[in-house]
């Protein structure tokens, strides 16, 4: 008896193990096609990746996976693995991959360019010019005074996480302070996303979003908005783009690159979609301070799957001391103090007594002067040709960066913004002047 079942055991294993080989043979027979589209892609200068194909791929084969009974999510997750293999592959075949053009591509050009004795205004990076409050300064002075050079609690020392928790009318369990709001982004995504799983973004956006998601094996869809909507999010766009395994949505208002607030409603509306479908919200709100219309952070949506995060990199001008923070649910905050555990044991205690001493500080001097700066540009700007027609926007990036102005180009914030650039207000108005007047004349060519 026990040997007739142990006999159809071994039988099933062997058709097990046959059938787990047929699946990566067909799987390498995959991945060579993905290859051949590569090098097509290449040469007809493609962007690799194309949403309506995958839907279209995507369609097809959930279809087909809920006729013989498949798990919708599970042939989703199957799904983004390989999609994302796809895009590694062609991604591997890419010839221009070496001219990736980001803000930190003219930035370091910038810099070999200042090296040999060149001056560049920099325009493309978003770290303000100014100093953090003084009495930051006084309080890292007490450092070595007070013996604060020791490890902290993961999750931050408790005055701090006290004093945010007051100030955002949440519970103190609550909240965690980070290394800078990146690493709040990160251990948040790694806490709540897995590979195989989507998360939705909002572009032209912040591309670490996209970085963070991809280390994770989780797969980016974008809803694309557009100036001329005035970067208004398309709700029905964003609906089309959540399957069963979407995730995480993530919002960044104001947001990098385009200072977009998006209206109470829609957000609203972005949040109920999001609990219909119980999808997580991910709110970086490291700019909240340089709204200049009324501005609602997520936490007062009461959504129970929401995390804010922000930081006091732009907000105290302190990007150089790394001090964010989440605030999200205890279950959330706690996984996020693992990670955070296991990869740091805690952010560094100056630093943290030095972000208590910002949160006492005004800082309304700083906010005031980056509006006069956003209203010079502006005003400024309204006197170019700013809708250029028919100019190469790389070319021109590099003849701005010849003429010594360094601007952010659009592409890095998302592949369909090539013809944008970004500039950064935080220079003061004499150079910024001086950087517009470059681009005035080089545009006008
Ligand atoms: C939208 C956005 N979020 C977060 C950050 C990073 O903040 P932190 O310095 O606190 O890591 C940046 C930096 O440019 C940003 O633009």
């Amino acid at each position: 008896m026990n040997s007739d079942k142990e006999l159809k055991l071994e039988k099933l294993r062997d058709e097990m193990r046959l059938i787990t080989g047929e699946i990566i043979k067909l799987v390498q027979k995959r991945m060579l096609i993905a290859s051949q589209i590569g090098n097509i892609k290449n040469n007809l200068m493609m962007h690799i990746e194309d949403i309506s194909v995958e839907q279209e791929i995507g369609k097809y084969v959930y279809d087909l996976g809920v006729q013989i009974g498949l798990n919708r999510q599970f042939v989703g997750r199957l799904l983004n693995l390989l999609f994302l293999e796809s895009i590694k592959i062609q991604s591997s075949k890419n010839s221009r991959k070496d001219e990736k053009l980001d803000h930190m591509t003219i930035f370091l050009k910038a810099k070999q360019l200042e090296s040999k004795g060149r001056k560049i205004i920099h325009l493309e990076v978003g770290e303000p010019d100014y100093m953090p409050p003084p009495n930051v300064k006084n309080e890292l002075n007490k450092t070595f005074e007070k013996k604060r050079i020791h490890y902290t609690e993961t999750k931050g020392i408790p005055l701090l996480r006290k004093s945010i928790a007051e100030k955002k009318s949440v519970k103190e369990d609550r909240v965690i302070i980070t290394p800078g709001a990146r690493f709040a982004i990160f251990s948040a995504m790694a806490s709540i996303l897995s590979m195989g799983d989507e998360l939705i973004i909002f572009e032209p956006a912040w591309p670490a979003y996209r970085d963070c998601a991809n280390f994770i094996g989780t797969k980016v869809k974008a809803v694309k908005t557009k100036v001329e909507q005035k970067w208004d999010p398309d709700i029905s766009q964003l609906e089309e783009l959540t399957t069963a395994n979407t995730k995480m949505i993530v919002l960044n208002y104001p947001n990098n690159p385009t200072g977009k607030i998006v209206h109470d409603k829609k957000i609203e509306d972005i949040i109920n979609l999001a609990r219909k479908k119980n999808i997580f919200v991910l709110s970086d709100e490291v700019y909240s301070l340089y709204s200049y219309i009324p501005y609602k952070s997520i936490l007062n949506f009461e959504y129970d799957k929401s995390v804010m995060i922000s930081s006091f990199s732009k907000s105290h001008a302190m990007t150089g001391f790394r001090v964010g923070y989440a605030i999200s649910s205890k279950n959330i905050i706690d996984k996020i103090s693992k990670i955070q555990s296991i990869a740091i044991t805690s952010v560094a205690e100056p630093m943290q007594f030095a972000a208590l001493s910002a949160l006492r500080s005004n800082v309304s001097k700083n906010v005031t002067l980056m509006k006069r700066r956003l209203d010079f540009i502006n005003k400024k700007l309204k006197n170019l040709p700013c809708q250029f027609n028919n100019i190469d926007v790389t070319k021109t990036i590099y003849n701005l960066l010849n003429e010594g102005v360094a601007v952010a180009p659009g592409i890095g914030f998302g592949n369909e913004y090539f013809n944008y650039i970004r500039i950064s207000a935080c220079q003061p108005i004499k150079l910024l002047n001086d950087g517009l007047e470059i681009l005035k004349k080089v545009t006008k060519r």
